[in-house]
Formats: C-alpha cells, structure tokens, sequence
C-alpha cells in the first residue's frame, strides 16, 4: 500500500534508488498499442473503453516493469465531457468545436452533465485496480485548466497559445468564467479518479511556458492551488505531481505555492536549479529529454547517470522532460529503465 515506491519518494523519503514511469508510456511507439488502436473506433472511443484503455494502460508495465502506471485517457476529454465537441484528426491533432471565445461561449458549457460522460473513465482505474501488480502504483491525471483553455480557445492545437492569452488580456474576468468552470470540474474528476483507485494524481500544465510571470500566477499557480485545496479536502492523503512545463525559475513558486507533493521538470530545467531550489521543497521528478530516447546508446545511458548523480540522492522520480514520441525505439526503453532499476545512490 503506502509501500509503493512513488509514494514514498512523494512522501520525501529517499530511496537506494528513484522510482521511474514515462509520461506517455502507452502509445504509438508501442506496437501492441497500435494494434488495440487498429481495432477500429476513435482515439476518444478507445479513452471511453474500460476493457481498451485498461489494456493499453498495463502494456507498457508488462513489457517494461515500470514502477507506477498512468491512466490511459486524455486531457482532453474534459472539454468534451463540457460538451464542446472534440475529434482527432490523424495529421491536424485535436479539433474542438465551437471554439470558446467569449463569455457568451461559457454559458454553452455543461459542467453538470460533466461528471456522468466521464463515468467511463472511473471504471478504467477501477479496472486497473484489479489488474495491476501489487507493487505499481497507479497514477491518475487532468489537464490543468490553463492548458485545457488553450485548445478549447483556440479551437485546436497551437504554437504560442495565442488566442488564450488574447483574451485573457483583453478580458479578464470573462476568461476566469472559463477558468473557474475548469477548477471546479477538474477537481472533481480527479476525485472521481481517486474514489476508483487512483493512488496519486499529476496535472499537465504543458503551455505554462508561454505566459509571462504574472499571468503565470493568475492562470496557472492559483488554479492549481485551487484544485490542489480541493483535491486535499476530499482526499487529504493523495500526493499530486505538478507539471508547469517550460516556466524556468518560475518553477520554485509553483512548488511554494500551489501545495503540491511534486514537480516535473522539462529537459531545459538546469539541474543545478533542480537540486538547490526544488528538491528542498518538494519531490523532484525528470527530465530526460524524449528524442535523447530516439537516439538511445552511450548519449542516452550518460545523460541517465548524470541525472541520477545530480539528483538520486535527494527525494526524486525519474521519468522525462515531456512524453514518449512515437518515434522512439521500444529496446531504448527497456534498456533505459534497466540502467536505472540497476543504479544505486
Ligand atoms: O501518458 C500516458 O501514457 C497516458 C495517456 C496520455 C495521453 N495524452 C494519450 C494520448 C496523457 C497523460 C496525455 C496528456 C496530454 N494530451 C497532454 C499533456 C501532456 C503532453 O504530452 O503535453 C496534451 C497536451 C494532450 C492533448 C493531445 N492528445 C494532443 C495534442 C494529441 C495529438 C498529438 C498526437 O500525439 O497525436 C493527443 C493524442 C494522444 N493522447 C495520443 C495518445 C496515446 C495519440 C493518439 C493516437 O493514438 O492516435
């Protein structure tokens, strides 16, 4: 139970050695993920999928003994469970419709159907629950709301998160409608997640990186904070993992201010700053750059031991600076998490 090793390393214990998961460990790059995904239906099909999800969730524990296991749905599904209509098109990414741009577009969201049209997703974990061995923890997630306003703004994916921080300018109180929707349903779901059987939650905030300090606080520290408070009330016991991705110094205020257990870090972060500044704080969790994992060999194995000399001998996690691309060899991973299963502080 509280023996798992991710919840001891979030509980600042350190261990003879870190615990390691990838974010986006199940997925393309893995060939019986793209069979179950061959199978027919949408990528959404497949996140609304108990028996599917359930299974592409437990391939990548079976095949590489990682210690914890991510629940295999998407951020995305929150707009969707709002009722903004969400596709994935196989070379464009997501497409949300209608794009939400003003106040008026807020009022076509249905934060009370939410919860129900993400039941299938709570029978997931419980699934997982089941199926999983003793010793892996398992890990439930959301999108933070700043991230997931992003792509509901902007219609799709997009570079620089432009149309968001657009309105969040020009209208302030009228984006925090949107934000404040996000909190509050966020939270909720992932207390949905822990009630299943999640053990320990992260938030993706991949796009904090494009905001400038203060709206940085405003849309992505006290959201968190937020959810953090919320999440503890109903669930006092679950260590939540933060990712601000690409905020540099930033970082050290997120993981002061918001009341999460942990942080992961982006390849760009010096682990210098890692060490002194967060790891004093808070469990630190990376940042093995993922295309370092496309490349494999003696770069790969070297830049592994560096990370775990800066950092294993503090309260850490190892994982990567952001998600498995598809590209990446699956003998690079195996070989990866043997290297740090067989390190020792
Ligand atoms: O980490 C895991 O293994 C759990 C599953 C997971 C997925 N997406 C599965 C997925 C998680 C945690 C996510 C998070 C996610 N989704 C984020 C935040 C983290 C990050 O990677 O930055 C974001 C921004 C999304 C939104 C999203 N989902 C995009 C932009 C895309 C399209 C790009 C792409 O890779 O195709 C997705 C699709 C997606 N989510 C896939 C998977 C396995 C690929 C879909 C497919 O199989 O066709």
């Amino acid at each position: 139970m509280s023996q798992k090793m991710l919840i001891r390393a979030l509980a600042g214990e350190i261990l003879p050695r870190p615990p390691i998961w990838f974010m986006r460990q199940a997925g393309r790059y893995l060939p019986e993920y793209r069979a179950v995904r061959a199978r027919g239906g949408s990528f959404l099909d497949l996140c609304y999928s108990p028996e599917l999800a359930a299974e592409v969730t437990l391939q990548p524990i079976e095949r590489f003994g990682f210690d914890a296991s991510i629940l295999f749905a998407d951020i995305l599904v929150i707009p969707d469970a709002l009722g903004q209509g969400v596709r994935f098109e196989e070379s464009l990414g997501p497409l949300l419709s209608p794009a939400i741009q003003k106040r008026s577009d807020v009022d076509l969201l249905q934060p009370e159907r939410a919860m129900a049209r993400l039941a299938p997703i709570y029978e997931t974990v419980r699934l997982l629950r089941r199926r999983l061995p003793r010793e892996v923890c398992l890990i439930g997630f959301a999108g933070a709301p700043w991230t997931v306003a992003s792509y509901m703004v902007a219609g799709m994916g997009s570079r620089d998160q432009a149309a968001a921080r657009v309105w969040a300018y020009g209208d302030p109180e009228g984006f925090a409608q949107l934000i404040d929707i996000l909190v509050q349903v966020t939270a909720q779901y992932l207390i949905e997640q822990v009630k299943a059987g999640a053990e320990v939650l992260q938030l993706f905030d991949t796009w904090s990186g494009s905001l400038p300090e203060l709206e940085f606080r405003r849309w992505c520290i006290a959201p968190t904070r937020e959810i953090v408070r919320r999440v503890k009330l109903a669930c006092p016991d679950v260590p939540i993992i933060g990712f601000p991705k690409g905020v540099g110094p930033l970082y050290r205020d997120f993981a002061i201010e918001t009341g999460v257990s942990g942080i992961s870090v982006d390849s760009g972060l010096p682990l210098e700053f890692a060490h002194h500044y967060l790891q004093p704080e808070v469990t630190v969790q990376g940042n093995l750059d993922p295309l370092l994992l496309v490349a494999g060999g003696k770069a790969m194995l070297q830049e592994a031991e560096r990370i775990l000399l800066m950092m294993g001998n503090r309260r850490f996690i190892f994982n990567l600076g952001h998600g498995i691309v598809p590209e990446t060899p699956p003998e690079h991973v195996a070989q990866l998490v043997e290297f740090v299963k067989s390190w020792r502080a």
